[in-house]
């Protein structure tokens, strides 16, 4: 399966396939931060399937959580769905979530990747990786996240700014698992290495290495293979030589961070909303997400394409949102503390 982002988003637009249908009767409504062509394509499908409808309003952490405290019990929200682990936690110590109960969510998600009273579930995993161009970077220069400290990547290093949920979720696991001393001499010695002064997004990291001007950028990996398999060929190109390293295999694991999915606490449809739960952690929505965007899917049936096949298995080092959001403040002071802007 093959999206075209702009199409479908102007598509969408003209036709409105997700604005829910007054005719149906039947409609949930997404407060999400994805932003992904094939979230679309499968919320087509359920609503194909279902009859349901779902309206999807975008935003950032910020803007969606407090845009349903605000609502409270007239939000029209049913989901909450987020790209960080951390901001799940984040909403429910808020008290903008409510627990859901579905006996096919616990058979499709293994219990480390849902909560255990029912608060969240996983719909993906998203390992961040280091990316290097095959021609003039062995694997085995860059081991570890640690590597990126190391003098011999002095003005070599392309990473985002601080601002970015994946940079404070990769910091505040780093907390959790080797104490905030040595996260900190971290985020300092990459900030010496810097090739420049963070900007732009993790596909301007992998540009940076796939033009020259750095030689490894730290970056979710599914931004390598959307890359990749880019509908403009020019793109395709730009990226051929370039390679995945999935960091620190021989301790703690790759850093893998949590697209997540939870019930809004006032929630008109919770029921329809649970269906749409347990369709995107079904064997097709998860192989479709893996097949079509990189993730990793939550769900152990389902047998992984052969795009994430060829990058291989890696040992993972997953921690759950409590830990994340409990150590993400603390990693964006160090952030600050180190000048990482
Ligand atoms: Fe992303």
């Amino acid at each position: 399966m093959h999206f075209r982002p702009l199409t479908a988003f102007l598509l969408l637009l003209a036709n409105g396939p997700l604005v829910a249908q007054p005719a149906a009767g039947r409609s949930i409504t997404l407060y999400s931060q994805r932003h992904y062509a094939v979230d679309r394509e499968l919320f087509r499908q359920f609503e194909e399937t279902t009859g349901i409808a779902v309206k999807v309003e975008q935003g950032d952490t910020e803007q969606l959580l407090q845009r349903l405290a605000e609502e409270g019990k007239h939000s029209p929200a049913d989901l909450l769905i987020t790209v960080d682990a951390g901001a799940i936690w984040e909403a429910r110590e808020r008290g903008l979530l409510q627990a859901a109960d579905s006996p096919v969510l616990r058979t499709n998600v293994p219990s480390a990747l849902r909560d255990a009273a029912g608060y969240w579930v996983a719909l993906t995993k998203r390992p961040r990786v280091l990316v290097y161009h095959r021609e003039r970077t062995r694997p085995e220069e860059l081991p570890t996240y640690e590597s990126l400290t190391e003098p011999a990547w002095h003005g070599r290093v392309a990473v985002r700014s601080s601002a970015s949920a994946y940079n404070q979720t990769l910091l505040a696991g780093m907390i959790a698992r080797i104490g905030e001393p040595e996260a900190r001499n971290w985020a300092a010695g990459v900030v010496a290495n810097f090739v420049r002064v963070p900007v732009g997004n993790d596909r301007t990291q992998i540009r940076a290495v796939a033009d020259g001007q750095a030689d490894v950028a730290l970056v979710n990996a599914y931004y390598l293979g959307l890359m990749q398999n880019a509908d403009q060929a020019s793109v395709r190109e730009q990226v051929a030589n370039l390679a995945i390293v999935f960091p620190n295999q021989a301790d703690r694991g790759t850093h893998v961070n949590l697209s997540v999915a939870a019930l809004a606490k006032h929630s008109p449809r919770p029921d329809l909303a649970v269906r749409l739960l347990e369709f995107l952690t079904s064997e097709p929505a998860q192989t479709a997400l893996a097949a079509n965007n990189y993730e990793y899917p939550v769900n152990p049936r389902v047998v992984w394409p052969d795009n994430l096949q060829a990058w291989g298995r890696f040992k993972e080092d997953l921690l759950p949102p409590s830990s994340i959001g409990f150590y993400q403040a603390q990693a964006r002071r160090l952030f600050a503390e180190t000048g990482w802007p």
